[in-house]
């Protein structure tokens, strides 16, 4: 007999399955709640409720621990390449030498922009937010690709590689457009990430010691991006699939959701907030005061986070990285003196340390981005480029899951009761 948990509603008691994770996780199976009770759960942000069972990432928040299949972060950081996690999230096994290459291969094949897609992103205005051109690109895919509407496991496998390989060129013409420049077309001989930096600064003199740190260093940052289970972006790309809307359509809601500032679009409100703390003499005591005001809507970015109540792992990857990238090349970044003084102030304040604010993965990110010479309005772009291996594999899982349905909460309605239909005019 599984384990139950009982609720009394109204002199009724009710019993519900109790559901335990690979990793001791507990939920209550509510199901019949609503059928059985009339009464709904309410939850607004969906901070208590689970909406799948899932076995592509597995996060604990007080720990700080993030693995993808079971594997450290922090080692496939350090070990795997960014599409040897993609191979790893969407088929829940590392690939070996032999899968790899083929996988590798596909994507290569598929770098390259269609025409259409490049007229779709020229008809929008120049000097646009990157993010724009990006969720357009991915949408007009749906309008060009034979996948739209093949359900075979051909048609979506095909669909999955395509998405992977040209949201990175997408993005990389985005950049272009956003800067009044051409397309550079893809070089397949290059590797995944160097063939993205390939089309956004293919053109530029560059010593080829940077061009090899720095497409190293933008893989690194792709893994670290690369999933973490039902965030924002990840449940709405979800959502979406969940009616049987098309793949790249999905993709494109993904990103909508990500572009917001307090998802992905912190790493770009971060550097401003650097730059503006760099811009005041590097004070940060006034940045701190205003993320701590309740009648002020700022936040300290890059702080906080749904799920870590502890240092975000990926936030200690992306502080080494920046580190590493700017030792290396013998760069020097204030902003990043500024950063590390900030995190320190914020670490020993009463109100992030009662709150759990620690930094989380946009903090340090963006400050290796304009270290590689990434304008600030890509930073969202990279991330969704590396979170679309995630929303992939959670496409796939959810088209293989046998709890599917389509997506419908419920509500608790607040508004008018019946009352009978009289013209304003013919009012008392
Ligand atoms: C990402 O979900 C994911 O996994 C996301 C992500 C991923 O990989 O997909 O990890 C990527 O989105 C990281 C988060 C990036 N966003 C930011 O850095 C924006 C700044 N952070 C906050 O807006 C906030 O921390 C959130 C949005 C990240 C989390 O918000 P929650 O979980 O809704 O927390 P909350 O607003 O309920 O905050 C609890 C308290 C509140 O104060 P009290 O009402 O208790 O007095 O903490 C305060 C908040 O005011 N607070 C902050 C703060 N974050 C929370 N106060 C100042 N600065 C902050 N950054």
């Amino acid at each position: 007999m599984s384990e139950t948990v009982e609720v009394k509603i109204g002199g009724e008691t009710y019993s519900f399955e109790v559901i335990e994770g690979s990793e001791g996780e507990k939920a209550f199976n509510i199901l019949p709640l609503r059928k059985e009770s009339k009464f709904i759960t309410l939850d607004p942000g969906y901070g208590n409720t689970g909406s799948c069972k899932s076995s592509i990432t597995f996060l604990d928040g007080e720990k700080g621990i993030l693995r993808h299949r079971g594997y450290a972060i922090e080692d496939l950081a350090a070990h795997a390449s960014f599409t040897g996690v993609a191979y790893l999230l969407l088929y829940g096994e590392l690939p070996n030498e032999e899968e790899h290459t083929t996988f590798d291969n596909l994507i290569r094949a598929n770098y390259a922009l269609d025409d259409e897609i490049i007229k779709v992103i020229d008809a929008f205005p120049e000097n646009g937010h990157p993010m724009a051109y990006l969720s357009a690109g991915l949408s007009a895919m749906s309008a060009l690709y034979p996948y739209y509407g093949d359900e075979s496991e051909s048609g979506h496998d095909m669909a999955l590689i395509q998405i992977l390989a040209k949201i990175a060129s997408i993005a990389a013409y985005s950049y272009r457009k956003s800067e009044g420049k051409s397309l550079i077309p893809a070089d397949p001989s290059l590797d995944y990430a160097s063939n993205f930096l390939h089309m956004m600064f293919g053109d530029e003199e560059e010593d080829e010691a940077f061009k090899r740190v720095r497409a190293e260093t933008l893989d690194n940052l792709l893994i670290i991006h690369a999933d973490h289970e039902q965030n924002c972006s990840t449940s709405t790309v979800r959502m979406v699939n969940s009616s049987n809307a098309n793949l790249y359509t999905s993709i494109s809601a993904g990103i909508g959701a990500l572009w917001g500032p307090l998802h992905g679009g912190a790493n770009q409100a971060v550097m401003e907030m650097l730059e503006s703390i760099h811009q005041d003499g590097g004070d940060t005591e006034r940045t701190m005061d205003r993320a701590k005001d309740k009648s002020d809507p700022f936040r300290l970015m890059g702080f906080g986070h749904r799920v870590y109540k502890t240092y975000d792992p990926r936030a200690r990857i992306a502080k080494a990285g920046a580190d590493a990238f700017l030792t290396k090349l013998g760069m020097n970044e204030p902003l990043i003196d500024i950063a590390m003084g900030l995190e320190k102030r914020a670490l020993e304040d009463e109100y992030f340390v009662q709150r759990n604010l620690y930094p989380n993965v946009d903090f340090y990110t963006g400050i290796i981005y304009r270290a590689m010479k990434i304008p600030t309005n890509m930073f969202t772009a990279l991330f969704a480029v590396g979170r679309s291996a995630g929303w992939l594999a959670h496409v796939v899982e959810l088209k293989n899951d046998p709890d599917k349905r389509i997506g419908r909460p419920r509500q608790i309605y607040t508004g008018e009761n019946a009352r009978d239909y009289v013209a304003r005019e013919d009012r008392a």
